[in-house]
């Protein structure tokens, strides 16, 4: 299944050297729309059950007659037909109009992206609501992305970064000397965003005379620069997240009820990842795909165990976790399998991460260290022969030698100081 495309898959469960349930997971992680049907005996008949939980589409109890093979296996195809026009519904979201590509096709993200599709060709306000790493900010892009606005601004603003006042010299703009700091007349984000999206993230955290202002600029669909007098009209796609309840915000006084209905006119709710596992072996894929590239190492997949530990995980931070997770175990891995001892979770009572015999990377600037070693040991050996090979065929001639490498002269350069080599140094070796 690593080299070909099946349309359906038919397993027993038990089998020499990797149960059936094994098969299972591994094809949810390399080609998840595959529909598989599981064979089972009398004894058998809970795993099978198990099964169906893991994403299998159905199971048949031995003994069975063709046609009822034959009917199941109808069913199957016909569901993954179903299955494979939401991923082109979904390959329509991004690639056409150039977002990251959401990955899932859970009823619940499905769900997600038909709220796009609906919401994206007005200019209704849009609030996101989720966890924190559920994707709130992919989902205000695609919006965008598939939005009339399209080719205006996309500006997101993270209200949680900015003090009171600045933000508000951000959003709405100042004029020069309208206070001690204002030096020069600054254009609002309101402004910047005009014909565009304006992405506020992070909502709840605006106070409460913010909300008042902003709250206005809604209702008149114009702003004032601080310290302007003039009202200047404004058109912008409002879109606001939050991963707080504002409801009870509301309830408690620290967010305008008024505002949240100007806001919540559309509201679009990102689930947990906990609770749309069934994504699990696609996200997995695809963030294992993209790691080994970007790391140019060749991952196979996980270790059966390792799987079951995800399965099991419950991901707190949701799916920038388990991008997290993946990478760094793509950096961990010294075989082809990523294994248990490369996940290192969060969970309480779960004994990894003490048991690995190696440097485990604590932090993101850790992280980037590991990689940037790594890359030095493994790819940059290879970079340097090629650079030194053809700068020794132009006779150390920077121009020539970046021209037949078919590389620009200025990224050709950039990657002699990166390897260190200097042309000088060479030519009188
Ligand atoms: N469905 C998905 N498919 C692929 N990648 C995803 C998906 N959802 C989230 N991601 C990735 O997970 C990371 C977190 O997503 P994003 O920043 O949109 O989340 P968020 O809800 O804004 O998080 P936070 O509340 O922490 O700001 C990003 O790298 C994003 O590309
Ligand atoms: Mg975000």
């Amino acid at each position: 299944m690593q080299d070909e495309n099946f349309s359906l898959v038919i397993t027993d469960l038990k089998m020499p050297g990797m149960s059936g349930m094994e098969v299972l997971k591994a094809i949810k992680v390399l080609q998840p729309e595959v529909p598989v049907i599981i064979i089972t005996g009398f004894s058998t008949v809970d795993t099978a059950v198990e099964a169906m939980k893991n994403g299998a589409f159905d199971y048949i109890a031995k003994p069975f007659t063709p046609e009822q093979i034959v009917e199941k296996v109808r069913k199957a195809l016909a569901q993954r037909a179903v299955l494979l026009e939401n991923i082109f519904l979904k390959k329509e979201l991004g690639e056409h109009h150039g977002f990251d590509l959401f990955v899932g096709e859970s009823k619940e993200m499905q769900k997600v992206y038909r709220r796009i599709i609906q919401v994206a060709p007005t200019d209704s306000t849009v609030l996101i609501t989720g966890e924190s790493g559920t994707g709130k900010e992919l989902v205000a892009r695609a919006i965008h992305n598939n939005s009339h606005r399209r080719d205006n601004p996309f500006v997101a603003v993270d209200c949680t970064s900015l003090a009171e006042t600045l933000l508000e010299s951000e959003l709405f703009g100042h004029i020069k000397g309208s206070f001690t700091r204002a030096i020069q007349t600054k254009t609002g984000l309101f402004k910047v965003a005009d014909g565009g999206t304006l992405f506020l993230d992070e909502i709840s955290n605006i106070s409460l005379t913010t909300q008042a202002k902003l709250l206005r600029v809604l209702q008149e669909r114009e702003i004032t620069p601080i310290g302007g007098t003039q009202p200047v009209p404004i058109d912008i796609r409002l879109v606001a997240a939050t991963n707080k309840n504002l409801r009870t915000l509301v309830s408690q006084g620290s967010f305008r009820e008024d505002l949240f209905f100007r806001l919540n006119i559309i509201p679009i709710d990102l689930p947990p990842l906990r609770e749309r596992k069934g994504d699990l072996p696609q996200l997995i894929g695809h963030f294992l795909t993209t790691f080994s590239e970007e790391m140019g190492k060749e991952i196979r997949g996980l270790a059966p165990d390792a799987l079951a530990l995800l399965e099991e995980y419950n991901f707190p931070g949701n799916v920038r976790e388990l991008e997290n997770i993946i990478e760094r175990a793509v950096v961990l891995a010294e075989g082809d399998l990523i294994q248990k001892e490369d996940l290192e979770l969060r969970v309480a009572g779960n004994e990894t991460g003490g048991g690995l015999g190696g440097y485990v990377p604590q932090n993101v600037d850790e992280l980037k260290e590991t990689k940037r070693q790594i890359r030095e040991r493994a790819v940059e050996p290879i970079e340097k022969a090629f650079v030194l090979q053809a700068l020794k065929r132009n006779n150390w001639n920077i121009t020539r030698a970046a021209e037949e490498t078919g590389m620009l002269r200025p990224n050709f350069q950039a990657l002699l100081k990166k390897l260190r080599i200097s042309a000088r140094n060479q030519m009188g070796n």
